[in-house]
């Protein structure tokens, strides 16, 4: 593994924007999460993010409707782990930073940052502070501060604490990406010399939070003196307990900051080992991607009571909800570097079902489960429908993710605990909630007033995503119920599936209808998209972007414009069955009407012209999807990162460039390395092996590096690779 493409420093900024870096170099471990928020800052009390911790409050509507969403969900805000109060003898505060040096080691997960600090007279001291979270020790938090003269020699004084002082407030914004509720906690806490720990208890979810402040070196957390003729280094150490509802010794065992590295280290090494990547002639966009990957595997819940946020643990934008995101963009990204986190991740939506059984009967469907659009604990948190309930493709999004994970992993034990129930309550839904309709004496299974994923139309009729994600959701059922019967289990029995349910799915599969235009030649997003005029793209200043922060949804819903892949992500999600001449139509008519608003589009185009096979196409939505969060481009990188977007630009590696895609039984690939590369290389898990595929401008090799072998096919041809024969090169004619 080479060593400086791992470490990210702020070199590689142009902007070095403090709200936006505190987000960039955020430390998680899919518990908890630290935004590098400046350590001298006094007033901070946000910064720390955990994961599920959350409080509600009503939704006050104007005008309610039946079913709508009834309560607010929220993350709660903690203060910062890093804040540190430092004195000079005089009594006056270190209270201006520069920040002069940072480095994220993302090989071990060590963040160091040097600092010049000045007081009121313009006295400067120097400041190094290393910080790491712990990864299998979940709960731990370590900050290392060494001190060093400046102008400034004599002893210093220094108070670590952490201060809970807000009240409950809104957040005047029009933007529904940002946070808009800060809640207020109660909180029980003990002071001793040398720790302070404290009980933390949200107002409404009665979710308690144990936190504990503890100095490595058994010194006082108040007023330690610290002589800065020598360098003098102080430690603490933080607790993160789980949250519960009644707190009993949280903290049974507090491992010293060594082993808290440690733990760290060993983490990075085995996850990197099984998903290292590289990319000759560009060590930005190397850096980048690798970055990408480190953001995810700290980003998401690995105990299935908690899941991916739309921000990770990096911030708080939406929330800390989650969306579809987790199972369209996260779960393919897992299920080949670390399969036990998606499968977490999907047991968390399990934990959901009686919630969202509750949810479809809400919705007039009594049988079958409905997803929440966002949400924390299971129940529908969006409070606008036509851009959240609507969204009902989520069901089937999960059920792909299932399908998904399944393929990458044959995990029969899944399928029979939560696999199957989640296949079958979902398409239950499906066949509840369409309806069947003849259209030119042809019979047809429709679904009315959605909203697919592009989220500039509403409450239309047959998005094409939707219905060919519920069409594959409905086929599932057969598959998996077949698999169970194969493998003995009375799962189906238990599930009170018949045999005519499964022929009543299997026929609405071939009933479900998938809007066409003839004229143009392409899959219509939905059945009214197309006779909409288009957007008045050319008198739109470029200010006006993203359209959703400066035009009413209306006026937006009216016009030919999408916020991102619709209709190309399932292009994108049925590899192949679409014949090229018309993906070429879709993905030229679709471009030219879609702005990209959403994080979530630009990684998909990137895929779909990668099979298309137009190199400059690849390579620049690449770049965009690859620096979005580390360019800001998208300029609300501050509320967090775009985490679907970082398994975006993954995926626009493994199944843009190497054309990766799952079937039943094999692993298939197709060279679509863009120019601009000479060489590239990654590693992914699938079926218990470990694969290294490597592209070169003229070939394409996969590798079994460790496993007992899997069947992947190349092109058209298929070939088996075990301990005999561990390696296959293709050599690609272009
Ligand atoms: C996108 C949704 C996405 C959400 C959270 C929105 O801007 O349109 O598709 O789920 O962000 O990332």
């Amino acid at each position: 593994m080479k060593t400086k493409e791992y470490q990210l420093n702020l070199d590689f900024f142009d902007n070095k924007q403090e709200d936006t870096q505190k987000t960039i170099f955020s430390l998680a471990n899919g518990h908890f999460g630290v935004e590098a928020i400046n350590p001298i800052n006094e007033s901070i009390n946000y910064g720390t993010n955990v994961n599920g911790y959350f409080d509600t409050g009503e939704i006050t509507y104007g005008e309610k409707a039946f079913g709508y969403a009834s309560e607010h969900q929220t993350i709660v805000n903690i203060p910062s782990l890093r804040t540190i109060y430092i004195q000079s003898l005089n009594g006056t505060t270190f209270d201006k930073s520069m920040l002069k040096e940072r480095t994220l080691d993302m090989k071990t997960g060590i963040l160091t940052e040097k600092f010049v600090l000045e007081n009121s007279s313009g006295e400067t001291i120097q400041m190094e502070v290393t910080s790491f979270v712990g990864q299998s020790l979940k709960n731990w938090y370590g900050i290392e501060y060494s001190f060093a003269a400046g102008t400034y020699v004599d002893d210093i004084y220094i108070t670590k604490n952490i201060i809970f002082n807000r009240d409950i407030k809104q957040v005047e914004t029009d933007d529904p990406r940002k946070q808009s509720l800060v809640q207020k906690v109660t909180v029980i806490g003990e002071q001793e010399q040398d720790s302070y720990s404290c009980v933390i208890k949200t107002q409404n979810t009665n979710l308690s939070l144990p936190i504990l402040l503890k100095s490595a070196d058994e010194i006082n957390l108040s007023n330690y003196k610290v002589s800065l003729k020598k360098m003098s280094k102080v430690g603490y150490i933080f607790g993160i307990g789980d949250i519960q509802e009644n707190v009993k010794n949280p903290f049974l065992q507090i491992p010293n900051l060594d082993e808290i590295k440690a733990d760290s280290i060993s983490f990075w090494k085995n996850t990197w080992e099984n998903s290292a990547l590289s990319i000759d002639d560009s060590p930005k966009l190397n850096k980048a991607s690798l970055y990408n990957m480190f953001q995810l595997f700290q980003s998401a819940g690995r105990d299935g009571k908690t899941s991916l946020s739309a921000k990770g643990l990096s911030g708080t934008g939406y929330e800390g909800h989650y969306f579809w995101d987790t199972e369209m963009y996260g779960i393919p990204y897992f299920a080949h570097t670390s399969p036990g986190i998606a499968r977490n991740l999907l047991i968390y939506r399990f934990n959901c079902l009686d919630q969202s059984r509750k949810r479809a009967s809400e919705l007039g469907v009594d049988k079958g489960a409905l997803f929440a659009w966002r949400t924390i604990n299971g129940l529908e948190a969006s409070a606008y429908y036509p851009a959240g309930t609507a969204q009902y493709h989520i069901d089937a999004d999960i059920a792909f993710a299932v399908d998904y994970y399944y393929k990458a992993t044959k995990d029969n034990e899944f399928i029979e605990k939560y696999g199957m129930e989640l296949i079958l309550e979902t398409a239950r839904f499906w066949k509840g909630f369409g309806d069947y309709n003849t259209v030119d004496g042809q019979r047809q299974f429709e679904f009315h007033t959605v909203t697919g994923p592009d989220e500039y139309t509403a409450l239309v009729d047959n998005n094409y995503y939707t219905n060919r994600m519920a069409k594959y959701n409905l086929s599932l059922v057969k598959k998996y119920a077949d698999i169970l019967k194969k493998n003995n289990s009375n799962k189906t029995k238990e599930l009170k599936l018949t045999d005519e349910e499964i022929i009543d799915l299997d026929q609405t599969v071939k009933d479900v209808y998938l809007p066409y235009n003839t004229d143009k030649g392409i899959y219509a997003q939905d059945d009214s998209f197309l006779q909409k005029p288009v957007w008045p793209f050319d008198k739109t200043p470029k200010e006006n972007y993203p359209l959703l922060l400066h035009y009413h949804p209306l006026t937006i819903y009216r016009y030919q414009v999408a916020k991102q892949a619709d209709t190309l992500l399932a292009e994108y999600l049925f590899a192949g069955e679409t014949p090229v001449d018309q993906l070429e139509r879709e993905y030229d008519y679709y471009d030219k009407v879609t702005t990209h608003d959403s994080s979530l589009s630009k990684s998909i185009y990137g895929i779909i012209a990668a099979r298309l096979n137009r190199t400059d196409e690849t390579y620049n939505a690449f770049k965009d999807s690859v620096l979005m969060d580390l360019e800001n481009s998208h300029g609300n990188t501050d509320d967090g990162l775009h985490v679907a977007n970082l398994a975006g630009s993954w995926l626009s590696i493994v199944a843009g460039f190497a054309g990766m895609s799952l079937c039943d039984d094999y692993l298939s690939f197709e060279y679509h390395l863009p120019k601009q590369f000479s060489k590239l290389k990654f590693r992914m898990l699938y079926l218990n092996n470990l694969l290294e595929i490597s592209l070169s401008q003229n070939s394409i090799t996969i590798s079994l590096i460790k496993g007992t072998g899997f069947k992947t096919k190349i092109s058209d041809t298929i070939y088996e690779l075990n301990s005999e024969n561990k390696k296959i090169t293709q050599v690609v004619t272009k």
